[in-house]
C-alpha cells in the first residue's frame, strides 16, 4: 500500500494503475476510520482493481463553531485498517496542500443544500462539493463510493457530478450500524457512556416511523411531530431536525405517497449525530 502525500505522487500511482488497464475506485474520507468506512473500501475492492482512500479533515466544510480542531485524527490506526482492507494507495494531504495561499475557487450546489444539514450548517456543502471536486481531479477515479448515512451528501455529489459532467460513476453504500442500531460515525467517540446509551434514540425513532408507515400512516407532518417528541423525551438531547422528504424531489411533503427520506439530526451536548432511512410505500 502506497502512502501519497503529494498530488504528483497520487497522480503517478493512479497513472501506473490506469496504464495497466486497472479500474480505479475511490473512497474519500476524513479518517478516524470505522466499519462504515471499511464497507466502502470493501465494496470498492470488489468492483475495482486499484483502490485509493483519501484521508483529509477538510477545513472548508466545518463552520467556525464546529469540531474541526477536535475532530479525531488517528492516522496510524487508519493506515492499518486501509491495509487490512486491501487499499492500494492512501492520499493523505495537508490543508496547505489542498488550500494553498491565494486559494479562492469553490463549487456550490444550490437548491438541495438549502434544507437539512445545509440549513443547519451554512457553507458545509460548499466545502464538501469543493473538496470532493478537487479529490476527483487528483485521483481521477472511475467509481467513487459514498455512504447512505450522509444521505444529503450523496444527493449533492450525484447532482454535482451530473451537472458538471464529471466522468465517473457514484456508488452509494448502505449504512453500517452498531449492534444496537446506532449508525457508525467518527463522531460517536465524542459520546460519554450515558450519551452513547441515549444515542440509540435516533435509530429507534426511525424504526418507529418505518413501522407507522408500514401500518398505513401517511401524514408526514404528524410523523415529524411525533419524531420530535420522541427525541425530546430522550434525556440530554436537543433536536436539530426531524424531517420527511420526497426522496426524488428532495422536498418537504405533507403526505407520504412515494419513496421518502426520513432524516434526523440530534445534538447530545455539542455532539451532533445524523441518521436516516429511505422508505418506499
Ligand atoms: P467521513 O465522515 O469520513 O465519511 C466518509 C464516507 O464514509 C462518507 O461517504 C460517509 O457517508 C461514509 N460513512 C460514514 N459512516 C458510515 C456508516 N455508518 N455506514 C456507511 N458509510 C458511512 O463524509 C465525509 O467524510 C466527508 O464529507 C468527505 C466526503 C470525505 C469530504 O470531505
Amino acid at each position: 500500500m502506497q502512502i501519497c502525500e503529494t498530488i504528483e505522487a497520487t497522480r503517478k500511482a493512479v497513472g501506473v494503475a490506469r496504464h495497466a488497464g486497472k479500474k480505479i475506485g475511490f473512497v474519500p474520507t476524513m479518517g478516524a476510520l470505522h466499519a462504515g468506512h471499511a464497507i466502502l473500501i470493501r465494496r470498492a475492492k470488489s468492483e475495482c482493481d486499484f483502490v485509493v482512500v483519501s484521508i483529509f479533515v477538510n477545513p472548508t466544510q466545518f463552520g467556525p463553531n464546529e469540531d474541526f480542531a477536535r475532530y479525531p485524527r488517528t492516522f496510524e490506526a487508519d493506515q492499518a485498517l486501509c491495509a487490512a482492507m486491501g487499499t492500494d494507495a492512501i492520499f493523505y494531504p495537508t490543508p496547505e496542500l489542498m488550500y494553498p495561499k491565494g486559494y479562492q475557487t469553490y463549487v456550490e450546489v444550490l437548491e438541495i443544500t438549502k434544507i437539512l444539514d445545509g440549513a443547519s450548517r451554512p457553507g458545509h456543502f460548499r466545502g464538501v462539493s469543493t473538496v470532493v471536486t478537487k479529490l476527483f481531479n487528483i485521483v481521477t477515479p472511475d467509481v467513487a463510493y459514498f455512504g447512505q448515512k450522509d444521505a444529503q451528501q450523496c444527493r449533492v455529489i450525484q447532482r454535482m457530478v451530473q451537472d458538471l459532467d464529471m466522468p465517473l460513476a457514484i456508488q452509494i453504500v448502505e449504512t453500517v450500524r452498531e449492534a444496537d442500531g446506532l449508525a457508525m460515525s467518527s463522531r460517536n467517540r465524542y459520546l460519554d457512556p450515558q450519551q452513547r446509551h441515549n444515542a440509540t434514540a435516533l435509530y429507534q425513532t426511525l424504526i418507529w416511523v418505518k413501522e407507522q408507515i408500514a401500518s398505513g400512516e401517511r401524514n408526514a407532518l404528524h410523523l415529524e411531530k411525533e419524531m420530535a417528541e420522541r427525541i425530546a423525551n430522550t434525556p440530554g438531547t436537543r433536536l436539530d431536525y426531524a424531517q420527511i422528504l420526497d426522496y426524488e424531489a428532495f422536498e418537504s411533503i405533507e403526505l407520504i405517497e412515494r419513496k421518502v427520506l426520513v432524516a434526523l439530526a440530534v445534538y447530545f451536548d455539542k455532539t451532533r449525530l445524523i441518521d436516516n432511512f429511505i422508505i418506499d410505500v
